[in-house]
C-alpha cells in the first residue's frame, strides 16, 4: 500500500500525513514548486516529494505512477476571483479523477476532502445529513459540491467523500483571529453570538481520513465528520478565555457589522494580492444561523470516535500556538 496525498503541506494535509507517518504507511506527496513545507519539514526526509499542480494533468499521473490509495486534500479556501474556486475545487478534483482513471484500476481507492460548505448551512434541530438536498450558500461551497459532482459517476475507482466542518487545531489560521481578539480582552460576539457550530479538531479528523482509506464500509459513500459537540462561536472565545485566565469586555455586533469587515478585507486582500479570511462571499456563510451536521453515520458505519472534546482541543491548539510564537 502507498498513498500519494495532495494539499499535504496546507492545514488539514499536514495532520492527515503526521497520521500516515504515525502508521508508517509510505507516502508520497504532490507539492507546487512554491508551497510553503514549513508544517511538514520533519517527515520530508522519509517522504517521496512529486512537484506538480492540480492543473497540471501530466504531473498527476507522474505522482499516481505508483501509489495504490490517493488521499485528495489540496483544495481553495479563500481566493481573490470567484473562478480561482472553481479552478482548483472543481476542475482540479476533475483533473485527479482523471489521471486516477487513467491509472486502470491500479488505485484502489481515492478519499476527497469536500466541506459542511457543499451541503449548505443547518441549525441543531436540522442537523445536515448526507442524504439532504445540497443547498451551498457561498461561492467555496457551490465549488465544493461542484467538485464532490466530478467523482459521481466519473470515478471509475472506489472512493469515500468527506464533508467536515469548520476544522480547528495547530497550525490553524482560520481561528486564529479569535484567540487573538480574546487575548486583546475582546469578547466577539455577532448576531447575538447564537450561530450554532459543529467542529472537528484536525488530528480527528486526519484520523477519519486515514480509517477511509481502507474500511471497506465507507466505499461509495459520503460522510460528514464532526464532533458530537454543538457549540457557538461566542462559547469557542468563552473557552478561550477561561483556559488564557484572561478577563475579556464582551463586543456585541448585529451579524450585519461583519459586511463592512468583510469589503474592507476584501479591498486589502485585492491590494496585497494575498487572499483573506474575510470576503463578501464569506458573508453569506456568516450570517446562515448554523453550520452543524450529525456525524451517526460515519460513528455507525466506519466506528468513528470523536476523541477530542473542545475543551482538550482548544487546549492544545493554545498550547500550539503559544509554542509556536503565533499568540
Ligand atoms: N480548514 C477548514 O476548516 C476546512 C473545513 C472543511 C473542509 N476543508 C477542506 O480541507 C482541504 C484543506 O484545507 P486547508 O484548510 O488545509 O487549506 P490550506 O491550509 O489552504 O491548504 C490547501 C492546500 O491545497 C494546496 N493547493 C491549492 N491549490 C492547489 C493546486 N492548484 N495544486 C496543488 N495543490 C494545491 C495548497 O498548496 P500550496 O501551499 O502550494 O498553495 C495547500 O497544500 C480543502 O479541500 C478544504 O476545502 C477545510
Amino acid at each position: 500500500m502507498k498513498v500519494l496525498l495532495t494539499g499535504a503541506n496546507g492545514f488539514v494535509g499536514s495532520h492527515i500525513l503526521d497520521k500516515l507517518c504515525a502508521r508508517g504507511l509510505a507516502t508520497e506527496v504532490l507539492l507546487r514548486p512554491a508551497s510553503n513545507q514549513r508544517f511538514i519539514q520533519a517527515h520530508l526526509p522519509r517522504l517521496e516529494v512529486r512537484v506538480g499542480s492540480l492543473s497540471d494533468p501530466q504531473s498527476l499521473d507522474a505522482a499516481l505512477q505508483d501509489v495504490t490509495h490517493v488521499i485528495h486534500c489540496a483544495g481553495c479556501t479563500k481566493a481573490l476571483r470567484k473562478s480561482e474556486f472553481y479552478e482548483v475545487n472543481q476542475a482540479g478534483t476533475r483533473n485527479v479523477v482523471e489521471a486516477v482513471n487513467r491509472q486502470q484500476g491500479r488505485i484502489q481507492r481515492l478519499v476527497h476532502l469536500s466541506s459542511l460548505a457543499a451541503g449548505g448551512p443547518a441549525s441543531p434541530d436540522q442537523p445536515a445529513r448526507e442524504n439532504d438536498l445540497p443547498h451551498p450558500v457561498s461561492e467555496y461551497g457551490r465549488s465544493k459540491l461542484a467538485g464532490e459532482r466530478e467523482l459521481h459517476g466519473a470515478c471509475k475507482t472506489e472512493y469515500v467523500i468527506l464533508r467536515p466542518p469548520a476544522v480547528y487545531g495547530p497550525r490553524d489560521e482560520a481561528f486564529l483571529p479569535l484567540f487573538k481578539a480574546v487575548k486583546a480582552h475582546i469578547l466577539p460576539r455577532f448576531g447575538g453570538g447564537r450561530q450554532t457550530l459543529s467542529l472537528v479538531f484536525a488530528e480527528d479528523l486526519a484520523e477519519a481520513v486515514t480509517t477511509c482509506l481502507t474500511h471497506p464500509a465507507a466505499a461509495g459513500k459520503t460522510f460528514y465528520v464532526a464532533s458530537g459537540e454543538v457549540t457557538t462561536a461566542h462559547a469557542v472565545a468563552g473557552e478561550i478565555a477561561g483556559q488564557m485566565k484572561t478577563w475579556t469586555l464582551p463586543l456585541s455586533l448585529p451579524t450585519v457589522a461583519l459586511w463592512p469587515l468583510c469589503c474592507l478585507q476584501e479591498t486589502i486582500s485585492w491590494l496585497t494580492r494575498r487572499p483573506g479570511v474575510l470576503s463578501r462571499q464569506k458573508y453569506a456563510e456568516l450570517r446562515a444561523p448554523g453550520w452543524v451536521c450529525d456525524p451517526t453515520r460515519l460513528r455507525q458505519e466506519v466506528g468513528f470516535v470523536d476523541g477530542t472534546t473542545l475543551k482538550n482541543g482548544i487546549a492544545k491548539t493554545l498550547a500550539w500556538y503559544r509554542q509556536a510564537g503565533w499568540l
